[in-house]
């Protein structure tokens, strides 16, 4: 009889798979699940120190619920996606409210979970528990539909059902663990997107996409569309102690909760609404060059305006919205990544000043 998938794919795994990934060490639902979704718009190298830090910080779920939201946004700068974070710290609670502090086990009470999906949920409870539940994240999608040769933008409906019934097909009702990370492994190291490995492929023999050397054609690609521009300004606003303004933004939107520069349109007249806005008095304001910072449906280009303020005007009447930084020390609020970046460059004086 013909070798399975799964056991070709398991056999594999022994000798080349990943073994020693951090999560992979005491992997409990906590730390299986925390990795999941660090891991879903991530790369593995750029998750392993976040994934460390954020475990020693809250090392379960009851720790991870009673933290503060701006604590673990911080944990979470500079991965992106920040609606995970919040998503985490929300399920922790329900966790901890709903479910006593353990981990449900159930398929569907994980995935009403907020931000977890089924592909996330079966990879849960197959590495965590070994139970048998297929996953479908981008690395499977690759491997199966090159393998089964499914056309089509995996995105669309009709394919990604296609897709699941072939991941439920090969998913082995034993050693269901090693399986998931074994098919997610092979998709990260050999059935990569630009290169695959064919040759060193457990599965190349019967797969469609290597007979027809077609390996570029799948998985489809989504339908293109143009991604629209968007401009702002943010206003670096600082008082004669050095220190700058931040504003914690909104709960929900782009960069939920976390800490950003006051922001201005760019038609705005910005120093005389800064002086009406906030009563304050502005000695120099320089234009430094704009920056683009790019989204996953639009680019937002950046400029940002030094506006440095007349010595005592370092009064705000919105506390607990805004707050005053000192640039140089570290703090623990959460910002998105390119504002991380221009407190760096005003720390060192790298902001380039707008010529134009
Ligand atoms: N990508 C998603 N989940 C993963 C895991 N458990 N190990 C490595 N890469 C992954």
């Amino acid at each position: 009889m013909a070798i399975k998938f799964s056991e070709r794919l398991l056999g594999w795994f022994k000798e080349h798979g990943r073994h020693d990934l951090p999560w992979q060490l005491d992997q409990t639902s906590y730390r299986v699940w925390i990795s999941e979704i660090m891991l879903q718009q991530t790369q593995v190298a750029t998750v392993i120190p976040y994934f460390e830090r954020f475990t020693k910080s809250f090392p379960d779920v009851d720790t991870l619920a009673n933290a503060d939201l701006d604590n673990v946004l911080h944990h979470w700068t500079g991965l992106g996606y920040y609606a995970r974070a919040r998503n985490c710290h929300k399920s922790a609670k329900i966790i901890v409210e709903e479910y006593k502090g353990l981990f449900p086990s159930s398929l569907d009470e994980i995935m009403a979970l907020s931000g977890i999906g089924r592909s996330t949920a079966g990879a849960i409870l197959s590495l965590a528990s070994e139970k048998r539940h297929p996953i479908l994240d981008g690395n499977v999608k690759r491997v199966l539909t090159r393998y089964h040769g499914v056309e089509g933008w995996p995105g669309k409906k009709q394919v990604e059902a296609e897709l699941w019934s072939y991941a439920e097909l090969h998913t082995p009702t034993e050693a269901v663990r090693n399986y998931t990370q074994a098919i997610m492994d092979l998709g990260a190291t050999v059935c990569t997107r630009r290169n695959p490995t064919c040759d060193i492929c457990p599965l190349t023999k019967n797969c469609f996409a290597r007979k027809a050397d077609r390996q570029h054609d799948f998985p489809g690609s989504k339908p293109k569309k143009v991604m629209p521009n968007r401009e702002t300004v943010f206003a670096i606003i600082e008082n004669a102690k050095g220190e700058v303004l931040l504003q914690q933004r909104p709960p929900t939107g782009i960069w939920g909760g976390l800490w950003c520069f006051p922001e201005f349109t760019s038609d705005q007249p910005i120093a005389a609404t800064i002086k009406k806005q906030y009563g304050f008095n502005i000695k120099q304001q320089t234009e430094y060059k704009s920056f683009k910072h790019t989204f996953s449906h639009f680019h937002l280009m950046i400029k940002p305006v030094h506006i440095v303020l007349e010595k005592a005007a370092n009064t705000i009447n919105e506390a607990g919205l805004s707050t005053w930084l000192n640039p140089v020390k570290k703090s623990n609020l959460g910002y998105p990544a390119p504002v991380v970046s221009m407190l760096e460059d005003l720390n060192n004086r790298r902001m380039v000043v707008n010529e134009s």
